[in-house]
């Protein structure tokens, strides 16, 4: 009997470690970075700003923000980096919805700095990182950096990003390691995913597709769908209707239903909708506790064309009613 209790025993301790060594060699699982060049030409390095700026928010999020100011702009000198997140930050700034950090998380400098920023890192590794969530020493990157939303966008698209990012002035912006708190520094290993192939967009003028794209690389999707929070899987017919609660400073605030339905953009011409976008480009003053953590800085930069597109498809969701999710 007592034999029987040690073999099981031993077989459970056995079976612990080689989960232990499955984790810290197999994971965080990944491929080798493309061996690739991007091109540095004029139009390259200009979609890439726009990009990086106007749409990915990659500027949003790897700045300090002036929170007095609707939507609160980056700061300059963009793209260095913030302040880092901890167990007691509040949401202010993090436009994720996050509240706090189990541990310490810094959003740290994307300029072309040799030894604070990615200077150094290959254009491959760059790519990998957004998209695939493993920075150049192949350790897992916590999904706050919206890599597993960056997946869809295309090689062009990515390639563009990495120019502009090699073409601004490198600045010297330091910050602490990371630390991650159990269990959250095993689960950061579980959630990179390679991509397997090359990954393309739709033709922009297939509007409907395109627009589709937009939404989902621009994160309207992200935030507009209200998800499960025990799977952050989107509720199932819920797709861009809002309704999922975001907090800023003590300010509750609910997106907006984008679907066609009266309540959401149902009775909103295109006109409107561009319109709402153009007229947030001039950032205006606010009280801290009235700003919003939706991008209207960054996306009243975005194209007619594009805005436009981004409309034509939410005309084609099927009309769900608003509802408001639970706090
Ligand atoms: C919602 C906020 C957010 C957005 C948007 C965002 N990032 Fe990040 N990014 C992060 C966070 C948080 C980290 C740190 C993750 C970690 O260390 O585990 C990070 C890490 C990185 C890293 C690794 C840096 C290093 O030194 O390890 C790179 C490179 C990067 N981001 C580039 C980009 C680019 C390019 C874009 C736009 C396509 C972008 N990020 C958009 C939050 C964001
Ligand atoms: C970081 C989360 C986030 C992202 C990304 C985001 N939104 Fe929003 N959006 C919100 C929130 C929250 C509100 C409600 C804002 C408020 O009450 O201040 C909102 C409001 C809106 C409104 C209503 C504005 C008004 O004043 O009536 C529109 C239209 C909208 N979003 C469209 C979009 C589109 C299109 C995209 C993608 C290009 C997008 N959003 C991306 C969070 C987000």
């Amino acid at each position: 009997m007592q034999k029987i209790f040690l073999r099981i025993v031993a077989v459970l301790i056995v079976g612990l470690a080689l989960g232990a060594v499955a984790l810290v060699s197999l994971f965080p699982l990944q491929r080798p970075a493309a061996d690739i060049s991007v091109a540095m030409t004029p139009e390259n390095i200009e979609r890439g700003r726009y990009l990086a700026i106007n749409v990915f928010q990659c500027v949003d999020c790897h700045s300090e923000r002036d929170w007095t100011l609707y939507g609160g702009p980056p700061l300059a000198p963009v793209g260095a980096g913030r302040s880092c997140m901890t167990q007691a930050t509040q949401t202010a700034g993090v436009n994720s919805g996050q509240e706090s950090f189990p541990g310490k998380l810094c959003i740290r400098n994307i300029t072309p700095d040799n030894l604070t920023g990615i200077g150094q890192w290959t254009d491959g590794e760059i790519i990998r990182a957004v998209r695939e969530g493993v920075d150049h020493n192949g350790q897992g990157l916590f999904p706050i950096m919206p890599y597993f939303i960056y997946r869809h966008v295309s090689d062009e698209d990515m390639e563009a990003v990495v120019a502009y990012l090699r073409s601004v002035e490198p600045v010297v912006s330091d910050f602490p390691e990371r630390q991650i708190d159990f269990p959250f520094n095993l689960m950061v290993k579980m959630w990179p995913e390679p991509l397997d192939g090359p990954v393309f967009a739709p033709d922009p003028s297939d509007r409907i597709a395109y627009g589709e794209y937009l939404a989902t690389v621009a994160r309207c999707e992200f935030c507009h769908t209200p998800k499960d929070p025990s799977s952050m899987e989107g509720f199932e017919g819920r797709r861009f209707a809002g309704g999922m609660p975001f907090f800023l400073n003590g300010r509750v605030m609910y997106p907006m239903n984008l679907t066609p339905h009266n309540s959401g953009l149902g009775a909103w011409s295109k006109e409107q909708f561009i319109n709402l976008f153009k007229r947030r480009s001039q950032p205006v003053s606010v009280p801290k506790n009235a700003n919003t953590v939706m991008n209207w800085n960054a996306f009243s930069g975005m194209t007619e064309e594009d805005l436009g597109a981004l409309y034509d498809f939410f005309m084609t969701l099927p009309p769900v009613p608003f509802e408001k999710e639970p706090i």
